[in-house]
Formats: C-alpha cells, sequence, structure tokens
C-alpha cells in the first residue's frame, strides 16, 4: 500500500523537510516519501553530483522543490552553508533528518583508532552539528528532528563496536535535547531500521551467503523496504504525532527481538 493511500498527498505540502546524506539510501527513500506527500527537499552529503540527481528526480516524480548543497556532516561551517541555501531557496525547515552515516563490520581488535573515530565523528558529532546548525530553523517552524539509530545502539553487535557506540551515544543525544528543546516546540525522535533492501548498509553487513539465513531469522519474514521507514518518518513529523518526542521507535520486523547472536554467529562463519 503507498502513503498516499493513507495519508493526504498535500500533507506536507509548502514543508520544508532537510535530510542529511539525502542522497541515497534509505536517507533519499525517507526524501521521496516525504516529496510524496508534497514536501520540498533540502539535503546534504559529500558529493555534488549525486545531490544533483537526486533532486532532479524528486522534482520530477514529485512536483517538488528539491535543493541539495554538498557538505559532509564532520564540517560544521560548510553545514551551515548547506542549511542557509536551502532556507534560501525552500524556506526555513520543518523536520531536519540526521541520517547521515558511516558503517563497516570490523573487529575491535583491528579496527584502527582512526576508524573507530570516523564512525564517531559522521554519525554522532556529524548527528549533533546538524541539530545545532538546524536550530534557528527549527525554532522559527518549531519543526521536529527525526536520527536515523539502529538495534546497535541497544543490543551489541559483533564488529559494530563503533557503531553501537555512535548510535547509543545519538539516542541518549535524542533525548537530551528533546528534553531542552521541547519548550521551543521542537520534538525529537529516533527511527531504527532493521536491514533494508538495496542499501550500502545491507550490502555492507550481510553478506550475499547468508541472505536467506538472515531472513529466516526476521520475524516478519523479509528485508525492509526504504518506504517501510519513510513512513515511520512521514508519522513521527506529522500532526498526529505532536505528542510524541524523546522515543525510540524500532522499525526492524522483529530482528532484535531474539538478540544479536544470529548476527554474531553469521558474521563470523562468512567473514572467518
Ligand atoms: N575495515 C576497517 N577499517 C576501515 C574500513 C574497513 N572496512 N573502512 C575504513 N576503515 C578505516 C580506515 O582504514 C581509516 O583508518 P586509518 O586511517 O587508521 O587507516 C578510517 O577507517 C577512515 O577511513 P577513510 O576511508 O579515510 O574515511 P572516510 O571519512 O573517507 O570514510 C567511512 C568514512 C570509513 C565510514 C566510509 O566507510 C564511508 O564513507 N561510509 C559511508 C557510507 C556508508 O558507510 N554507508 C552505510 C551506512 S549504514
Amino acid at each position: 500500500m503507498a502513503i498516499t493511500d493513507v495519508f493526504a498527498k498535500d500533507l506536507y505540502k509548502g514543508k520544508t523537510v532537510f535530510i542529511t546524506g539525502g542522497g541515497s539510501g534509505i536517507n533519499l527513500g525517507i526524501a521521496r516519501t516525504f516529496a510524496s506527500l508534497g514536501a520540498n527537499i533540502g539535503m546534504c552529503g559529500r558529493t555534488q553530483e549525486k545531490l544533483d540527481a537526486a533532486c532532479e528526480k524528486l522534482s520530477k516524480d514529485f512536483g517538488v522543490k528539491a535543493c541539495g548543497v554538498a557538505a559532509d556532516v564532520r564540517n560544521f561551517p560548510a553545514l551551515e552553508v548547506s542549511m542557509q541555501q536551502c532556507q534560501d531557496g525552500l524556506g526555513p525547515m520543518q523536520v531536519l533528518v540526521c541520517g547521515a552515516a558511516g558503517n563497516f563490520p570490523c573487529p575491535a581488535e583491528v579496527l584502527s583508532p582512526n576508524g573507530f573515530k570516523s564512525v564517531i565523528d559522521i554519525d554522532l558529532l556529524g548527528s549533533f552539528y546538524s541539530c545545532r546548525a538546524a536550530f534557528p530553523q527549527l525554532q522559527q517552524t518549531r519543526g521536529s528532528i527525526i536520527f536515523i539509530s539502529a538495534g546497535q545502539a541497544f543490543l551489541p553487535y559483533a564488529m559494530q563496536v563503533h557503531v553501537g557506540a555512535a548510535k547509543a551515544g545519538i539516542d541518549n543525544m535524542m533525548k537530551n535535547l528533546a528534553l531542552e528543546w521541547g519548550r521551543h516546540g521542537i520534538r525529537c525522535n529516533s527511527v531504527a531500521p532493521g536491514p533494508i533492501e538495496g542499501t550500502e548498509g545491507v550490502k555492507r553487513l550481510l553478506p550475499e551467503n547468508v541472505r536467506d539465513q538472515m531472513i529466516e531469522s526476521i520475524p516478519l519474514q523479509r528485508l525492509g523496504s526504504v518506504e517501510d521507514i519513510g513512513s515511520v518518518c512521514a508519522y513521527l513529523a506529522s500532526p498526529i504525532a505532536t505528542y510524541i518526542t524523546g522515543t525510540v521507535i524500532v522499525a526492524d520486523g522483529g530482528q532484535n527481538l531474539p538478540g544479536s547472536g544470529h548476527f554474531t554467529h553469521m558474521m563470523m562463519s562468512a567473514m572467518g
């Protein structure tokens, strides 16, 4: 079922949604969901060409305005410029999605200090920088922030020490910002996706030879789709969720319910 069969097609008409890392994967899927409900889309990412292609397609497919200005979320001044330019073209953002992330599987004992730092910098610092740079716009619109978290935030996963630390930090920060910024009318929530079909995350974390095994281990017996995550974001930012702040919504088909032992076993056997 399409989201436009459930939510009004103009739910986000005239509103701006800014998505970090919006040029691909889950984040582009989230952009498409909001655009299908009428939102104008601002985005940043590291590669301008990728952003341009994504924005052109969003405008063509949904008839909305889209603006992408390259910025690495680790670079605060660049983020400020990107957000300002999107505001100039689209108006102040109503929704910020902190989606930019880095991930690779690596055993803790061989992970270099810089490898650990890189993921913390992109995911955790990058999310704070994004919120900090977006605050004036969100204060003006009394908007909402959605963080893209992961099961690694609440369960230890083998070869994911860097990601677990970063995502747990994000969920804690989400609650702190919900606490502090509620008085500005700004709501903050996290979405924790499971494995999502066709994404870089699945390419990196789900070796082809254990794919079927992984699917069997998920209670809902399938990988997620980018639309599954886009729908949760569209709900969280909508006027029917206005009393929800400081929460994590897990959208993983139940993947994390039995724990991460299955993942550990699969990774160990797939990677030797
Ligand atoms: N295994 C172990 N270490 C790795 C690694 C891997 N697969 N990939 C990168 N690293 C280490 C590098 O060796 C480097 O450490 P060093 O200086 O000690 O050698 C450090 O991580 C930084 O790597 P670099 O490639 O310079 O960083 P970057 O900023 O260009 O890229 C990453 C950031 C590493 C997170 C990269 O994987 C990335 O750009 N990811 C974005 C896309 C993505 O991960 N999508 C999935 C999201 S779920």
